[in-house]
């Protein structure tokens, strides 16, 4: 096990609603590059199903429950690792919900009243003559906090998202800034990862494929689904045997999409030759189940198999609460939730540098680095393993006073277990209070 903590990996995160049915446009936009990018050294991904999200536009349970199953599934099929990232399930982390509210504590409405979905809502209901609010229910309304926490609550610095999610992005960020202000540097300010050289995949009938258009294909249709569906792709009269425009061809663009480009070239000069257009949506068909069929079979094991999907998200469950639940703690404390019994607050501690908890590193007869941390009055609050060089033990020191309580959950392999949380997360807190009232 690695003892060497680092420093500043960047970290990703990204929800998915789990709303419906995975379709090739959701792989190909999403899926396929996130998968990718969370190979990248020095990268830290956290991948969760939105399914708070997913209840402002869903009431049919079994739909809820059935999606979450799906879009679990097609990620790991896909080849997502779930030892590598962190991969959980939105309502497994209780913590979400509590820092949507600080969130909203310190967002103003009107800011929301602006939000692009609610304002859709209202301005098409003005249009119809009716009550703006109406069936405009409050979860949609909020829907960027509950955003904005699941963003917050990991301190992602990028979110891969689409461009219609960027103003999402702004409103956590904004978030970000006046949580810090009132109450300290505790959150990261994010931003939005466009990938721009991921087009958006046209649908069967050429528009953008999504849901709502009705004209999409699902990424885990069996072959014989595939196959027909593709069939169905809208393309011009032209017959075999007529030159063909790859410009604007739907079928073109998705099967740049799934191919290289040698095999883009070859299909844009089998247009120019008039192939005919059952031959291009034969080529097509393969090359998508090219890509698809080893992961079909994985997926079709998963979804037979919801235990193991389960179990996989319990295991991301953990992992992303070792970090929520001492991130919280430090929040709760930062913004005066605490114990009666706690001295007042860090203000005070500034007063006197005797009052302040300090680091201790030392080396002990194994020849191995440690690091504590003691209060006042040398009482031990935090104790770390055994550390291969002092480097590590100052990294690990570094994070904490820079990141205070929310440094805990990506060290826990550098601590001893916590016995106080709460004693932990203060002690950090007027840590980084002294050091800021000092600059
Ligand atoms: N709103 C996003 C969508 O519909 C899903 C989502 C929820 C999300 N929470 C998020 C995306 C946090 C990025 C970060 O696509």
């Amino acid at each position: 096990m690695s003892s060497t903590p680092s420093p500043s990996p960047v970290r990703f995160l990204t929800g998915i609603t789990t709303s419906g049915t995975p379709h090739l446009g959701n792989y190909v936009g999403s899926i396929r590059p996130a998968v990718r990018a969370s190979l990248t050294p020095g990268v830290e991904s956290f991948y969760f199903l939105a399914d708070y999200h997913a209840l402002i536009k869903i009431d049919e349970p079994a739909r809820i429950q059935r999606s979450t199953l799906e879009i679990a599934a097609s990620w790991l099929a896909a080849g997502l690792d779930p030892d590598r990232v962190t991969f959980y399930r939105q309502s497994d982390i209780p913590e979400i919900p509590e820092l949507t509210w600080f969130l909203t504590c310190v967002t103003g409405k009107g800011v929301l009243n602006r939000a692009h979905a609610y304002k859709a809502s209202v301005d098409k209901n003005t249009a119809a003559g009716v009550d703006p609010d109406s069936d405009v229910t409050a979860g949609l309304f909020m829907y960027p906090v509950l955003m904005g926490a699941d963003i917050l609550m990991f301190n992602a610095h990028k979110v891969p998202v689409g461009r219609d999610q960027i103003q999402h992005i702004e409103m956590a960020r904004d978030m970000a800034h006046s949580f810090n202000h009132r109450y300290g540097e505790h959150s990261v300010p994010p931003e939005a990862e466009i990938e721009e050289s991921v087009a958006t995949l046209p649908g069967l009938d050429g528009r953008k494929m999504s849901k709502s258009y009705d004209n999409t294909i699902p990424l885990f249709a069996s072959r014989e689904q595939l196959k027909k569906l593709i069939s169905g792709i809208k393309t011009d009269s032209r017959a075999p045997g007529e030159p063909k425009e790859t410009e604007g061809s739907a079928l073109f663009q998705i099967y740049q999409a799934f191919a290289s480009a040698e095999e883009t070239a070859a299909l844009a000069s089998a247009y120019a030759q008039g192939i005919a257009w059952g031959d291009a949506k034969q080529m097509l068909f393969e090359r998508i189940d090219r890509e698809i069929a080893p992961m079909r079979e994985t997926y079709q094991d998963l979804i037979e198999h919801p235990q193991r999907i389960e179990e996989a998200l319990l295991k991301g469950r953990d992992k992303a609460r070792a970090m929520a639940t001492p991130f919280m703690q430090s929040l709760r404390q930062a913004v005066g939730l605490r114990p009666l019994t706690q001295d007042a607050a860090p203000r005070q501690a500034r007063a006197s540098r005797e009052a302040l908890p300090s680091f201790k590193q030392y080396r002990e007869r194994d020849g191995k680095f440690y690091f504590k941390l003691v209060d006042a009055k040398g009482g031990l609050l935090l104790q770390s393993r055994a550390l291969a060089t002092p480097q590590a033990a100052g990294q690990a020191i570094a994070r904490l006073n820079q990141d205070g309580a929310a440094a805990l959950g990506a060290l826990q392999e550098t601590l001893e277990p916590i016995s106080d949380l709460s004693a932990v997360s203060a002690a950090l807190e007027a840590l980084r209070a002294a050091k800021a009232a000092a600059n």
